[in-house]
């Protein structure tokens, strides 16, 4: 599962995630690490697209909240690949500031995360990874965070290929 932030104008026509640039990044980062979208899921924080394709509000994330956690549930991913900040915040524990953000995008290794589901309060054990939205490195088309999200890719890719290493190395199953 690969989770972004909101869609825009093109995604809400045609009701999928990513496209227009920012999808063709994604499909370009997918491709070279051997994957394509029909090995997985995207999905956005929030299912609606905020007006004038600003970054979606606090309380529209919160009256997602329930949506997004009920795809994850669906999905039922081993790994869940966050893109950028908004997903960064909305989906892990921490205070979500840019500091933050910035140290776990740098990480190689996953991290286990667990999740509530709203009204069942079942925990659902996850493992994550963050890297740069395909939106920045559209503005920053240099070597670190592209090289940063093809090793994100590359360690998610691995992550479900290999899940029961993994499982039992980060999620001690
Ligand atoms: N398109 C999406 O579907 N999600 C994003 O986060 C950005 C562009």
């Amino acid at each position: 599962l690969i989770i972004g932030d909101a869609p825009g104008e093109l995604e809400d026509n045609l009701a999928t995630p990513f496209q227009g640039e920012s999808g063709e990044i994604v499909d370009m980062f997918l491709e070279r690490c051997g994957s394509s979208r029909d090995e997985g899921f995207i999905a956005n924080i929030v299912g609606c697209r905020p007006t004038s394709d600003r970054a979606p509000s606090k309380s529209e994330i919160r009256r997602c909240s329930d949506r997004i956690h009920k795809i994850i549930e669906y999905v039922d991913p081993f790994v869940v690949l966050i893109l950028g900040a908004v997903a960064f915040k909305a989906l892990l524990p921490g205070n979500g500031k840019i500091s933050e953000v910035a140290k776990m995008r740098g990480e190689l290794d996953p991290y286990a995360f667990t999740l509530t589901t709203p009204g069942t309060m079942v925990p659902i054990e996850r493992l994550a990874l963050v890297t740069w939205h395909p939106a920045y490195l559209l503005q920053n088309w240099t070597e670190k965070p592209n090289g940063a999200v093809h090793q994100a890719l590359v360690t998610w890719k691995k992550a479900f290929t290999n899940a029961d290493a993994y499982g039992e190395l980060y999620l001690g199953e």
